[in-house]
């Protein structure tokens, strides 16, 4: 395949751009920031990725990149729109001069987190966040132009923001840790996602997947599995309630954001691991073992 990457030199497109790599495919990343295989480039830019999809007519795009900082986003909503929304509409309708399928990127934070049970995939989606708002709108986008949407949650790595990251570093510094016991959903890591998102980009099936690694989990018990993957005591971790925090965060959090992945398992790929297996491989890189 001849693929590009939205995002590249972010947390997931760096592995998108890795996993391509190792795959044998040819890739092309676009990001505002510079990265491996990446051309910084902005998105709004409509007439330059315009150009850049004429010259690389690219198989398929996977558009990675968006202003993923939620609570920004809440106090943003104009910039939030500009980068979720406008920069998709551009993806898609520069995608379509060449007949490459877009796979979109989505968020658990287009459902309101209300639902019992996991979500699937033809729940009603209802964001409570401007962040959720606009992904949802873009999701609305890459359908209208035949793309595949791919909704993910909680994603984690060795690279970029994540609470992987933010609770070794803060066990380096003996820092305390209190994480809320009242919201639940999947972890997934980056590596595993790239994986997923380029067998959608291969297949061009079109709709909604659920894309996640698997194991329901609150944020709490997630820090409690990342402190035994560190060989630390999980009692180490406080729970809080979401209306401890303070200061209260701008954009609220879906309470539940479990996805079930009926639609790609219907596909007939191959089950998503349990979040506990590359979550073992990231602490063993970030702690050089
Ligand atoms: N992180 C999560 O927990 C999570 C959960 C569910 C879904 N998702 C979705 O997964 C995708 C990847 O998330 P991520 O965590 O890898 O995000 P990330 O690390 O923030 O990477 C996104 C990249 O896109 C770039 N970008 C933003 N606007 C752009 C534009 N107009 N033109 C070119 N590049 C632009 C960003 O640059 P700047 O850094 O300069 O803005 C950044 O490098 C996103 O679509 C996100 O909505 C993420």
């Amino acid at each position: 395949m001849r693929l590009l990457v939205t995002g590249s030199a972010g947390q997931l497109g760096s592995h998108l751009v890795e996993e391509a790599d190792r795959a044998g495919h040819a890739v092309v990343g676009v990001d505002l920031q510079q990265g491996a295989d990446t051309t910084v480039l902005d998105l709004s830019d409509a007439e330059a990725v315009r150009s850049l999809l004429l010259a690389e007519r690219p198989d398929a795009v996977v558009h990675a990149a968006a202003w993923t900082a939620v609570d920004d986003c809440e106090l943003d909503p104009d910039r939030a729109r500009r980068a979720n929304v406008d920069a998709t509409a551009v993806v898609v309708e520069a995608a379509a001069l060449v007949d490459a399928h877009v796979v979109g990127v989505s968020t658990d934070y287009v459902f309101d987190g209300t639902k019992d049970g996991p979500y699937g995939e033809d729940d009603p989606p209802s964001p409570r966040s401007v962040y959720g708002t606009t992904k949802l709108a873009a999701e609305r986008i890459v359908l209208g132009g035949g793309g595949t949407v791919a909704r993910t949650s909680w994603l984690c790595s060795a690279r970029g923001r994540n609470v992987v990251r933010t609770v070794l570093g803060a066990l380096d510094a003996g820092a305390p840790l209190r994480f809320v016991d009242d919201q639940r959903g999947q972890p997934t890591f980056a590596g595993d996602l790239a994986g997923m998102l380029l067998l959608l980009a291969r297949d061009r099936p079109g709709g909604v997947f659920h894309t996640t690694n698997a194991g329901p989990v609150t944020w709490y018990g997630f820090v409690q599995e990342i402190l035994r993957a560190d060989g630390r005591d999980p009692g180490l971790v406080v729970p809080i309630r979401t209306a401890d925090l303070d200061p209260p965060r701008p954009a609220p959090r879906p309470a539940n954001s479990v996805l079930s992945d009926r639609v790609w398992r219907r596909a007939g790929y191959p089950p998503a691991r349990d979040f506990r297996e590359p979550l073992a491989e990231v602490v063993a890189v970030l702690r050089h073992r």
